[in-house]
């Protein structure tokens, strides 16, 4: 598949998109987001691919909305054409792991997108922040909502009204990001966890992620409910009978995803 904007390339279960614009710090524009929609949608529904990385370069992982695009938008272009809404949450359709490797710069949009992500793994140089009060918006792509969800209130409030960065060390112990590694091995290690996570049952996997995200999205006892109906559903596939056989039998598990 020819994209523009963006690179695909996939080893072994493991599928990766490179974000490719670099003369704008892969700035994102409605282009991008169509292909990397299209990318994670076919690698979602792709039986070979296991977890999907999404990176940038090692400057920027994305500087945010395009700009220079967004400065003539009107009031009634982005609400006829539901600008954000209509294709930037694709990601959102994915049910295989997604892991965002952020390396530079990740603002406004850009942090927006990693956060979309299901964890967020950063090199050393990376550079969180949402930035957007400063061009007279506020956070559109779920900024105001995933943020404090990750970072709580304070660090949230902090982030957006100033507009400062927040380096790795920050946002890991904020709670934002998962690990960091130096900036050279990033994608060597992202990839390996990428492959670990891969090579996990795949429903199971799938069942993790979809529940851990209907935490942020109900109570707890629904959640808990929703959860245990997912655990005794692990119970009907081969994989849980392969995976607790193997280890009864003291031999490595081989799961068929099934
Ligand atoms: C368009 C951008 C861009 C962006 C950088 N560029 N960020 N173009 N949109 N978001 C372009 C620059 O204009 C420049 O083009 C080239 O990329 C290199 O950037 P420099 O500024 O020269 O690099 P540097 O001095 O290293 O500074 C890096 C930076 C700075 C600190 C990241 O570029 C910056 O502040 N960018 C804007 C960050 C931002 O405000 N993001 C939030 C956007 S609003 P030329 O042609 O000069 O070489 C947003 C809304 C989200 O994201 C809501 C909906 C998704």
């Amino acid at each position: 598949m020819g994209y523009n904007t963006i690179l695909t390339q996939v080893d072994g279960k493991v599928a990766t998109i490179t974000l490719n614009r670099p003369q704008v710090l892969n700035a994102l524009n409605d282009e991008l987001m169509d292909e990397l929609g299209a990318a994670l949608l076919g690698f979602d529904a792709d039986d070979n691919v296991g977890c999907i990385i999404i990176t940038g370069s090692e400057k920027a992982f994305a500087a945010g909305a395009d700009v220079a695009k967004m400065a003539k938008y009107s009031l009634q272009e982005v609400y006829r054409h539901d600008y954000i809404s209509r294709n930037w949450e694709q990601i959102r359709k994915v049910r295989k792991p997604v892991i965002a490797a952020v390396a530079g710069y990740a603002l406004g949009g850009g942090c927006e997108l990693a956060m979309m992500c299901d964890m967020i793994m950063a090199a050393d140089n990376a550079k969180f922040g949402q930035p957007e009060v400063k061009l007279g918006i506020i956070p559109g792509a779920g900024g105001t909502q995933r943020l404090p969800r990750a970072v709580g209130k304070a660090k949230a409030m902090d982030l957006a009204l100033t507009g400062r960065m927040m380096d790795a060390q920050e946002a890991e112990s904020a709670g934002l990001v998962a690990r960091i590694f130096p900036a050279a091995d990033l994608l060597k290690e992202v990839s390996a966890i990428a492959k670990n996570i891969a090579d996990m049952p795949l429903l199971t996997a799938m069942m993790v992620k979809e529940s851990i995200n209907a935490a942020y999205e109900t109570t707890l006892s629904e959640g808990i409910r929703f959860e245990r109906r997912l655990f005794h559903a692990c119970f009907g596939t081969n994989d849980q009978k392969e995976g607790m056989a193997a280890f009864v039998e003291k031999r490595p598990a081989k799961f068929t995803n099934s």
